[in-house]
């Protein structure tokens, strides 16, 4: 495709999708928190099941949530599954325009293993499909209750953390994680929530009432998805810092991320009836910044030349490096056939483009190395120690 028509698309797509996943999200948030606050005054009708007064935009509303009884169906009532769909259809786009069409740059990392794009595609797509049959088999098992089951699906995400870390690039693995909660997410919603859904109203309009059990499956899953809100928001945002994704603990990083982003969110459903819910969660925060923070320590600067590390690097040879490795993307006119402009606005045509840079080249080509990408362009280790002799003698265009 057209690289000028793919990044429209890339924008167009990534926008609805940022904006169907904010109301979904915001959905699930919303009616969570109803369920946790809404209250049974002793004088309420037995269907009433709680209710509240709420104060938004200039407005008193009142909520109720209660039972129907047979042929007592409102004549408009809303559902709320679109937003659920649009965001995962739009994600889906996007996995295909960023990570599958091209050349597949950004599913592989010669680094990490040598599987070919077109296989680091399969395997991407296999995780999404075969991480939605496993979950929903394993929660329809009679394995699929209380601790057991929670434990088994964070032993099964930990193991898919690791085998994509293991086989894809660190930013293809991080977003084929995220995109394989999303798909959970709307699986729930759409085999489970709606099906469910639909049977309590083809009940209530056909004369019968309705089985408690049906409308709790739906909330179990709905209550499974609130869970995974959290982890999954972070890594819908990790692309921007190659400091998780690009690093050797990376898989760590992720797993520290999906235990400590539930754990919150757990936090915040149960602290209604959780006095020392604030304490659990200031200790959970503590843990995991404080690992984040020994997990995401730049690498060291690769320094075999222990002995050259104090010899003064002159520009032009950093430059040469760069002319080499970096600009075949990184210029007003990319050579590589999968840009046409410069990624991320960052060229590297002139000395002053380079020096402003200085840090971030530093950041991506000797710390993390998540540049070049994939190491399209087969950067050498000792390059790497020499633009960060340069940059560290300050970077100057002597
Ligand atoms: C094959 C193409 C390609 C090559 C070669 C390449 N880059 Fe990049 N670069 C990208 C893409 C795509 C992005 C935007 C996505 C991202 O930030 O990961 C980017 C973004 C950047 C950014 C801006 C984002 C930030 O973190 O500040 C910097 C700086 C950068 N690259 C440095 C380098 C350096 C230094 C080299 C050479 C050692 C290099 N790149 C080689 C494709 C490339």
């Amino acid at each position: 495709m057209d690289p000028h028509v793919r990044e429209l698309l890339d924008l167009l797509v990534r926008w609805v999708h940022l904006i169907a996943g904010i109301m979904w999200v915001g959905n699930s948030m919303l009616f969570n928190w109803l369920d946790r606050n809404l209250v049974k005054t002793p004088d309420a009708k037995d269907d009433v099941e709680g209710e509240m007064w709420m104060l938004h935009s200039g407005g008193f509303y009142h909520v109720v949530k209660q039972q129907l009884s047979p042929g007592q169906m409102p004549s408009i009532l809303h559902w709320f599954k679109w937003q659920s769909y649009s965001t995962w259809i739009s994600g889906i786009f996007m996995l295909a325009i960023v990570y599958y069409m091209g050349d597949g740059a950004f599913m592989v990392d010669p680094s990490v293993s040598a599987i070919s794009p077109n296989v680091a595609i399969a395997v991407g797509i296999g995780a999404l499909v075969g991480g939605w049959l496993v979950y929903d088999l394993l929660w329809r098992s009679p394995l699929g209750k209380g601790r057991t089951a929670v434990a088994l699906s964070l032993a099964l995400a930990g193991g898919i953390v690791f085998l994509l870390t293991s086989l894809l690039s660190g930013r293809a693995a991080y977003i084929h994680v995220g995109a394989m909660l999303g798909t959970l997410m709307a699986g729930n919603v759409f085999f489970h929530i709606i099906p469910s859904q639909r049977q309590l109203v083809a009940a209530v309009e056909g004369g019968q009432k309705p089985d408690p059990a049906i409308a709790w499956q739906a909330k179990k899953r709905s209550i499974h998805n609130n869970y995974m809100t959290f982890p999954m928001l972070f890594i819908m945002v990790s692309n921007h810092f190659p400091g998780t994704f690009a690093q050797q603990f990376n898989w760590l990083i992720l797993g520290v991320i999906i235990v400590a982003g539930a754990t919150v969110r757990h936090w915040l459903n149960i602290r209604f009836n959780f006095p020392q819910w604030r304490p659990a969660l200031a200790a959970t925060l503590v843990v995991a910044v404080v690992l984040l923070f020994g997990l995401m320590q730049p690498r060291k600067a690769p320094s075999r030349h222990e002995d050259a590390s104090h010899a003064p690097v002159a520009f032009a040879q950093a430059r040469a490096v760069i002319d080499l490795r970096c600009a075949s993307c990184h210029s007003a006119k990319p050579t590589d056939p999968s840009f046409l402009q410069a990624p991320a606005g960052v060229a590297f045509d002139t000395p002053e483009q380079i020096m402003r840079f200085a840090e971030r080249i530093k950041v991506r080509a000797v710390l993390s190395q998540s540049m070049p990408l994939a190491n399209k362009t087969a950067m050498t280790p000792d390059e790497r120690t020499l633009l960060g002799h340069w940059i560290d003698q300050g970077a100057g265009v002597e």
